[in-house]
């Protein structure tokens, strides 16, 4: 075994700027050396704040042991809790976490940091497979304080350092036993001179410092410390102490190169991007696999969904769907019923929470109410849900663990989003699609209305669904060539058939949001029905073409109609670059096809990068645009 006190060179230093790092959910801030490490620890996660979380919790080494406070809401709740502990106050080495719960309910218990005998773990990410991790571990004696996944990992690693093994090959044995996504801190009352570190798929980094070290989930948190950062990869162990930082990867040491960051703290904050919205919009490929992470089995053709289990065993009885939402996430729902009735074959209502509320709902008891909401706390949402109460059968498709709509439903279906900032809702609704998709595969399966076969190509689609979103993300330069040209007029119209009708509305609602020029979704088809009017050459269309075969060749005629009458013409499809579209539009935008249904998701990103660009060329406000609240708790 390797001496986990050598001293491991990082690489030389070099001023480069970090490759923009998206964000995982929770916050985590470690540090180690000659200082008091609670205002450090503490300052690092009020950096972090910004994230979102719903407690917090830091524990650190003292003489004889390790010492914890947690606490549920803002951090203000952690300080008073750490008020009067001293023995904390003196420690030099502690690590800390902003907790956004994805298992557990946000309570004192849940809140990192857990422990486990002599050890201490907080983590980010998801543990796939602990519900078998903990039966085997409780098997063996071990009691469990939380409900979370994370708890587990700190038993196990407790074991393995119990069982004798150095504290890093102990870290080493504990994350060949766990599945899924993390990046662990874990503090040893026994070896109280290091910080044990692992990540996976999470990014986690290291600021180096003189007789100090600093650890953290981003890089704001320890900016104001060092700018002479590490950044982890996946698969890599470290061990931390004042002087050094030790770095391994499937057993072998492991130099990763160290970096001089350039960001200022704002910038930091933004993962390197401009702002939030950009952020979130490029987060969607890593979000969207949390979305679907340990939600099906492919070879089975199988969705599991264990948080909706009175669902399934009332799925065969369900007669009808009702879908109610606010903005973007009732365009999502519009997209839900397309999956609800192709799959499950049950007839689907989708209304405006605010409409349903103050309307005679005719709910009974083979009715499923599904409200759908980015924070949960959507008034009118929770509204519309208490109407429904005790009459049907709630479902709430949240992505707040814990939020208001998530009590009152029967069951939650969470979207696993991460921290939404941007007022205009980007990864929320994506993740919505694929929730909702995921939600009638489901229904599907238990009704009977498809075979294995057909359930398992939906589900080998969505596997590509990451990839293909990364893919899509580079038309980047190319959307922002076209809304420069756009930047400047006043009105615009979006056009979509079918399932890309719900695109056209929510291309035209982010636009207006963010860069205030007045924007119309409309079906291609109704259009020479009334807005055919409005069409000349100061009324640029954005036509959202699918190449599905029918709804392509109707939504071609729809477009040389718009062309006739002057209009400026911006294509958004999915077709092949060598498909003949026998007009000739300012700008195509293409993105890959995986599958129809998922062709809408895909189409929706290059209207999202659509909006922003032509919001920052307008010069407004595009995080905060004017008049708008991320979450609408008036009616
Ligand atoms: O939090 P919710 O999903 O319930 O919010 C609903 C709407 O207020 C929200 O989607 C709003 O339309 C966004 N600003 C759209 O970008």
């Amino acid at each position: 075994m390797r001496s986990p006190s050598a001293c491991i060179a990082v690489g030389s230093r070099r001023a480069v700027r970090p490759k923009r790092n998206t964000e995982a959910m929770c916050g985590i801030v470690g540090y180690i050396g000659n200082r008091e490490a609670l205002p450090i620890l503490l300052g690092g996660l009020e950096t972090l704040e910004y994230r979102g979380y719903d407690s917090s919790g830091i524990a650190v080494c003292v003489k004889g042991g390790i010492e914890i406070t947690r606490a549920t809401g803002k951090l203000i709740e952690l300080k008073k809790a750490l008020a009067g502990r001293k023995v904390m106050s003196e420690s030099r080495i502690g690590i800390g976490h902003t907790r956004w719960a994805t298992h557990g309910r946000p309570t004192e218990t849940n809140a990192h940091p857990h422990s486990a005998g002599r050890v201490s773990l907080i983590h980010n990410g998801i543990i796939e497979n602990y519900l078998e991790l903990r039966a085997e571990l409780e098997r063996e004696g071990c009691v469990f304080k939380s409900e979370t996944d994370t708890e587990v990992a700190a038993h196990l690693l407790n074991r393995f350092l119990e069982q004798g093994f150095k504290p890093l090959e102990a870290m080493r044995l504990m994350c060949g036993e766990v599945r899924g996504s993390y990046a662990f801190l874990a503090i040893d009352a026994e070896n109280p001179d290091r910080i044990l570190v692992a990540k996976n798929s999470t990014p986690i980094i290291l600021g180096r410092g003189e007789g100090e070290n600093f650890i953290a989930s981003d890089i704001p948190a320890i900016l104001p410390h060092t700018r002479r950062i590490v950044i982890l990869e996946d698969g890599d162990l470290a061990e931390v102490t004042a002087d050094s930082l030790y770095i391994e990867n499937r057993g072998s040491i492991v130099k990763r190169q160290e970096q001089t960051v350039s960001w200022d703290p704002i910038t930091a904050q933004k993962g390197g991007f401009k702002h939030f919205m950009l952020k979130e919009i490029y987060d969607q490929a890593r979000v969207l696999s949390d979305t679907l992470r340990s939600r099906f089995n492919e070879q089975e053709g199988s969705v599991q969904l264990p948080e909706l289990e009175k669902l399934g065993a009332k799925a065969k009885e369900i007669k009808r769907v009702v879908l109610v939402a606010c903005g973007t996430a009732w365009h999502a729902c519009l997209e839900g019923k397309f999956f609800i009735e192709s799959f499950a074959r049950i007839p689907c209502e989708v209304d405006y929470a605010s409409e349903f509320r103050y309307r005679t709902s005719l709910i009974d008891s083979d009715t499923l109410v599904i409200a759908v909401s980015q924070s949960g706390e959507t008034l009118d949402t929770l509204g519309a849900l208490e109407c429904a109460s005790g009459k049907g059968l709630t479902l709430a498709v949240c992505n707040v663990v814990g939020a208001s709509i998530c009590r009152k439903a029967d069951m939650v279906l969470y979207t696993h989003a991460g921290p939404e900032i941007s007022v205009a809702s980007t990864k929320a609704f994506t993740t919505q699609l694929v929730a909702l998709e995921l939600l009638a595969l489901y229904l599907a399966e238990r009704r009977g209305t498809m075979s294995t076969d057909e359930r398992r190509k939906v589900l080998q689609s969505l596997v590509h669904l990451p990839s293909a979103v990364a893919q899509t993300l580079r038309v980047d330069a190319a959307v922002a060539a076209a809304a420069k040209q756009l930047a400047s007029v006043r009105d615009f119209l979006f056009l979509g058939r079918g399932t890309c009708y719900p695109i056209a509305l929510e291309g035209a609602l982010k636009l207006k949001e963010i860069s205030y020029i007045h924007a119309e979704g409309y079906p291609a088809g109704e259009m020479k029905h009334g807005p055919i009017a409005l069409i000349d050459e100061r009324m640029p269309v954005v036509m959202i073409l699918q190449r599905e075969k029918q709804l392509f060749e109707k939504s071609l005629s729809n477009l040389k109609e718009v062309e006739a009458r002057g209009a400026r013409v911006v294509v958004v499809t999915d077709a092949s670059p060598e498909q003949a579209l026998g007009v000739t539009p300012e700008a195509t935008i293409h993105v890959p096809f995986v599958s129809s249904e998922l062709s809408p998701l895909l189409l929706n990103i290059p209207l999202q990068l659509l909006a922003y660009h032509v919001a920052v060329m307008n010069g407004t406000d595009v995080d905060l645009p004017r008049n708008l609240a991320k979450s609408v708790t008036v009616e």
